[in-house]
Formats: structure tokens, C-alpha cells, sequence
């Protein structure tokens, strides 16, 4: 299900989520680039959700009885837990992350849940990241997506990194994107704060 480098003597493991419906698109092009930069000694792994046999997730938070996750969908928790870092790989559908992406998520309210689960105790401090590309050259319209992360990010404690954002349509397009191209070399150098909620942000104020 997945490909994985590892190499011994770091703290810092990424995740790296692709959540398109198609192979070697845009989003994962550009994630590559940035995560070409990270030093040779941070493992990464790579799973690509549209690969896996994983059903949408079902609302079992409040149900009586004990929920029995599927082999795909242990792997993918364990994945994420082992992760310091997860990097949502996404190409801008309809204005946010597409559904793949969105069910990931989805099932993370199940880890949060399950019965003496500490998914939240473990997940927090830890870094989430974003990576799209988008047919539309302004980014501001992918402000829903960004919001998702922040949001997400804030509610599990974690830390934000921000995302990173191309241009392109057709496969392989943003390659001419030299200004992503560019943000992507450094992307996952900057500083990464705990996310909050924008209330909390404006109180801060
Ligand atoms: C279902 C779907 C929804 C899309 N929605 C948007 C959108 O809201 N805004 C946009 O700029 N591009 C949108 N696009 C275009 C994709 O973001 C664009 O083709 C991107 O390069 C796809 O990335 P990928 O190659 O990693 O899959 C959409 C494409 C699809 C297939």
C-alpha cells in the first residue's frame, strides 16, 4: 500500500497522504518536489488513498458495541500515528480537499472515538501540512481547504504548516509553475505554529 525510505537517526517521520483520482497527478509532482528537499535521513512514506480498498466511513461514535476496523484501515491509522509529520496531498476539488482526502479525515474522528483510544493525546504537537494544485491561478479561492487544515489542525492541537499551493490542470502542468516550483524547495522548512481556531487567534490579539 505504500512505498517508505527510512533512514536511523532522526525524530522526524512524514506522511505523505495522496488523496487524487489519479496516478502521478499535479499535487503529488509537487509534493515530491518539496519533499526532495528534506534531509536523507527523515523517513517518508507514501500512501496513496486512491489505491486502497477503503469504504466511507461510518459514524459508530456513539453506537454500544466494539467497532472492528478493517486491515486497510489499521494500516493507515498506524501510519499515522507513526507520523511526526502528515502531509495531505491534494489536488483543489470543488473549491477544497477531495473526497479521498476527506474520508481520511473522516475516519480520524473514528480513531479519536474508539474506546480508550489517546489518538488526540498522541496526535497533538505533531505537524500538519498541505500540498494542491489548482486549475484556478488565484489562491484565494482555496480558501475552504485551508480553512479545513487550520481548523483540523486546531481542533487536534496540532501544528499548521500551511500549504502549498500550484497551478495546473492537465496532468503534469504544474512543472510550468516555476513560482511553485520554487516555494516548494523551502516549503517545509518554515516554522510550523500551533494551529488555532480564528477566534482564538483574534483574542490573542
Ligand atoms: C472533481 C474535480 C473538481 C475540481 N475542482 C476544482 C476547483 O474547485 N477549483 C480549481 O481551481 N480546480 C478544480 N479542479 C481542477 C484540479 O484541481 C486540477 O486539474 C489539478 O491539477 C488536479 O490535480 P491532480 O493532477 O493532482 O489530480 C477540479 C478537478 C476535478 C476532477
Amino acid at each position: 500500500m505504500t512505498t517508505e525510505t527510512a533512514a536511523p537517526g532522526t525524530d522526524r517521520s512524514f506522511l505523505f497522504v495522496l488523496g487524487s483520482s489519479r496516478a502521478d497527478g499535479n499535487s503529488e509532482i509537487l509534493a515530491r518536489a518539496a519533499a526532495e528537499q528534506l534531509p536523507a535521513g527523515i523517513p517518508q512514506r507514501w500512501v496513496d488513498l486512491s489505491g486502497l480498498v477503503l469504504p466511507d466511513f461510518e459514524d459508530g461514535r456513539h453506537d454500544t458495541g466494539t467497532w472492528t476496523a478493517g486491515e486497510t484501515e489499521e494500516d493507515l491509522r498506524r501510519a499515522t500515528l507513526a507520523a511526526t509529520d502528515v502531509v495531505l496531498v491534494s489536488p483543489l476539488y470543488w473549491y477544497t480537499v477531495s473526497a479521498q482526502t476527506k474520508r481520511y479525515l473522516d475516519y480520524w474522528s473514528g480513531w479519536l472515538t474508539a474506546p480508550g483510544s489517546d489518538f488526540k493525546e498522541r496526535m497533538a504537537g505533531r505537524t500538519l501540512w498541505g500540498v494542491t494544485v489548482m486549475a484556478h491561478e488565484e489562491e484565494v479561492v482555496a480558501d475552504g481547504m485551508l480553512t479545513t487544515l487550520n481548523n483540523s489542525a486546531a481542533y487536534m492541537g496540532m501544528r499548521f504548516g500551511g500549504v502549498l499551493f500550484g497551478n495546473g490542470s492537465r496532468p503534469g502542468q504544474v512543472r510550468g509553475d516555476e513560482a511553485a516550483l520554487l516555494r516548494a524547495k523551502t516549503f517545509f522548512d518554515r516554522e510550523a505554529p500551533l494551529a488555532r481556531f480564528p477566534y482564538e487567534a483574534a483574542a490573542a490579539l
